[in-house]
Parts: structure tokens; sequence; C-alpha cells
């Protein structure tokens, strides 16, 4: 294994980052290549078809050009669409992003679970499949968040996070049947564990959160256990578009340690 090579993280945005953070508590020395599709965000409104090829599309030409040892698809959408297709044209590793279902199912005392993700996230027959195995005696709610994506981009680029998106997700929970006696919410959308502090507040103490990004982390530590790792250059951004918003972008990606930005 060359000791350069990297680990790429992908998403359609910046929502990859809150898996990164995990990566570096795990394996701070790992080169990391981090690739947000800006130029296709969001994921969410798009179709399976578009979504699929798409992600098999840019992976494939990534992994030819940046070489990594393994990949992560750090997107909840991506992956529960994508993920077969992906590991069947590449040969390098591919960690997906799973929603949290079974540990929230392990949490919850009232039995009834919120799930919040992308349009296309929670229509899958991935988090049916995942209900059915693992909380098929729990209640869970399903709803869609578009704007917590949107609020989740511009808290990163340094822009205030509009609280109609983190009390429109509550609302959108709560009204249903059952809502009012959720205690645990699945984060299965990467970009959502970034707005913990805003969506702690408009859900109130008596909801715990879920997300899949210590797993991914774990699981990738074991995928790698035993490599060497060299970092040559600081650790580098991708975005398929390029322009201010990723400008604005900046400061906040440096604290990931993600400090040289480019345009795949
Ligand atoms: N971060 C992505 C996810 O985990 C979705 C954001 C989007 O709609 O592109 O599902």
């Amino acid at each position: 294994m060359d000791p350069v090579s990297p680990v790429l993280l992908f998403d359609s945005g910046i929502g990859g980052l809150s898996v990164l953070a995990e990566v570096r508590k795990l394996l701070p020395q790992a080169p990391v290549i981090y690739a947000a599709d800006n130029a296709g965000l969001p994921y969410g409104t798009k179709t399976e078809a578009e979504i699929a090829a798409r992600v098999a599309g840019l992976l494939g030409r990534m992994t030819e050009r940046l070489r990594p040892r393994l990949v992560c698809i750090a997107c909840n959408t991506a992956s529960t669409i994508a993920l077969g297709i992906v590991r069947d044209v590449l040969e390098v590793p591919i960690v997906g992003t799973v929603p949290a279902i079974k540990p929230a199912a392990a949490m919850t005392q009232t039995g009834v679970i919120g799930l919040l993700g992308t349009e296309a996230t929670i229509r899958q027959g991935y988090v049916d499949r995942l209900e059915a195995e693992f909380a098929s005696d729990k209640l869970l709610l399903r709803h869609a968040a578009p704007g917590l994506v949107t609020a989740a981009e511009a808290k990163l680029r340094g822009e205030p996070v509009d609280p109609g998106a983190c009390a429109e997700a509550v609302a959108g929970l709560r009204r249903q049947p059952g809502g009012e006696r959720i205690d645990t919410v699945v984060l299965a959308c990467t970009h959502f564990p970034l707005l913990m502090e805003e969506l702690a507040l408009a859900f109130g103490p008596d909801v715990r959160f879920v997300d899949g990004a210590q797993g991914i982390a774990r699981r990738i530590a074991f995928l790698t256990a035993g490599q060497p790792w060299q970092r040559r250059d600081a650790d580098l951004a991708l975005f398929t578009r390029g322009g201010d918003d990723v400008d604005a972008l900046r400061p906040g990606l440096a604290r990931y340690g993600l400090d040289r930005v480019e345009v795949f």
C-alpha cells in the first residue's frame, strides 16, 4: 500500500464533514481527499436514476485520477441508492453510510423513533429493510427535511442558520400520529449532525440524536488497519463547481484540516 494513498470521502456537499470529523479522531495520520459534488447539490430532490448515474460516474473518474485506498460515500442519499452499483464497478473498498436505525431502536425508551433525511432517502427500500430488520417492534416516523441541507451549507459559510428550517423538521415529525412520543431521532443525512446544537434546541432536552458517523469511522479504521500512512501535502477539498460559494467555505473547511481547495 502506497503510504500517501488517501481516503476519499464523497458527498453532494459539505455534509460528509460530519463523517470526516470522526475519521480524524480515529485516524489522525490519514491523508484525506474530501470531494463534494456541489454542481449536483442537492441530491435529495433528484431521481434514483440521476443519482446513481452521477455518483457512479464521478466516483469512477475520481478513483482513476486520485488513486484512493478506500472510498467512503459520506452521504445517505447516495449510499442508499448507489452503494451496490458503485461496489460493482469499482475495485477499491467502498464504505457506505446507512441510516442509524439499529442503534436508535436500542436507545428509544418510548418505542417511537423519528428519522430525518432527504426526500430521496426516506423513500428507499433500503430504509424499509432496516426498519423491518431492526425496528419492527417500534414506530418509525420519517420526514424529509431539505431545509436542513441548505441550513448546514449556510452555517459552514459562516452565515446565520434559519431557525425555521429546524422548526419545520420538528413539526414534520411531531405532527404525525405518535409523533409527540418521539425520544430518539435518526439523523439520516450527513449534513444534519452539523446542525446538532440548533436541532437539540429545537427538539428540546428529551430527545436524543443518533447518526452513523462514528460507525463509519470505525469501519474505515478496521479496513485500513496495519496500513502505512504518510501525508505529503495539506489535505484537499475538491468541488465539482468553483465560485464564490466555495470561496466562502474555505475557513470552515480549514477547521476540518482541508487547507487546499480545488475544482475537479
Ligand atoms: N448529505 C446528503 C445525505 O447524507 C444529502 C444532501 C443532498 O440532498 O444532497 O443524504
